[in-house]
């Protein structure tokens, strides 16, 4: 299985930005065969943006959220319909800033997730541990609780997903989980998803968290890091692909 170097730009960009930044990768790319399969999540309003600059291209794109419904009154939502309108490949689901500043409950990410993949989309599922769970010894607790609302939802297409990894802690802090700390973290990940599917090797778990140019291989390096969710790093051309070309 290739990784997967996932970009999150979060609310980052302008139509003039994200031009000449998609145009840099693009470019460096020309001279790099990718070892891994790459996407960048954008903000919604370039989604029309990215699938004209990408189309074609070894990137591929998605959005950061999805809501958990179909359609009708939920004003300012974004449907996973109007996403495959945009024939986003990926949604992200459940990051921490969406549980944090949007009260995002295991159960609405877990909804998110069933509905992303009812319309053809691989949700990117986030999970990860607050410091103080992390200093209460609650890590494992608390990602795998978060995780099984999703397995729960999306039960026998829980091989296709991705999952995240992200220590809120390290979450543009510049602190980084060593590469042991993620390791262990996505070992129990994946056991879960052992329990839970019968080719628990065909998904993707990714790190994120202050993943960049310097620690990036010894991140992916571990057996089961499958690839980067990519955050700060990810606005910069360089960086990212320096990130990719660390992948392989
Ligand atoms: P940073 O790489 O900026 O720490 O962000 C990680 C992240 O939240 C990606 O979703």
């Amino acid at each position: 299985m290739k990784p997967l170097i996932a970009g999150n730009w979060k609310m980052n960009g302008t139509l003039v930005a994200n031009e000449s930044l998609v145009k840099a990768m693009l470019d460096g790319l020309a001279a790099q065969a990718p070892g891994a399969d790459m996407a960048l999540c954008v903000p919604a309003p370039y989604l029309a943006q990215l699938q004209s600059l990408l189309n074609g291209s070894a990137i591929s794109w998605g959005a950061q959220d999805v809501s958990s419904h179909e359609k009708g009154a939920y004003t300012g939502e974004v449907s996973a319909t109007m996403l495959k309108d945009f024939a986003c490949r990926y949604v992200i689901v459940g990051h921490s800033e969406r549980r944090q500043y949007h009260c995002e409950s295991d159960a609405l990410v877990a909804e998110k997730a069933r509905l992303a993949l009812a319309h053809g989309i691989t949700p990117i599922v986030c999970v990860g541990e607050t410091l103080a769970e992390r200093e209460a010894g609650q890590t494992e607790m608390v990602v795998k609780r978060q995780l099984a609302a999703v397995i729960h939802a999306v039960a026998h297409c829980t091989s296709e997903i991705v999952v995240a990894y992200e220590p809120v802690w390290a979450i543009g802090t510049g602190k980084t989980a060593s590469p042991e700390q993620a390791q262990q973290v996505h070992a129990v990940l994946r056991a879960q998803l052992a329990a839970a599917t019968q080719h628990p090797e065909r998904v993707h778990i990714l790190y994120g968290g202050s993943m960049n140019a310097a620690n990036a291989a010894s991140l992916l390096a571990q057996p089961d890091i499958d690839g980067g969710l990519i955050g700060g790093a990810s606005l910069k051309a360089a960086e990212f692909l320096h990130i990719v070309a660390s992948a392989r």
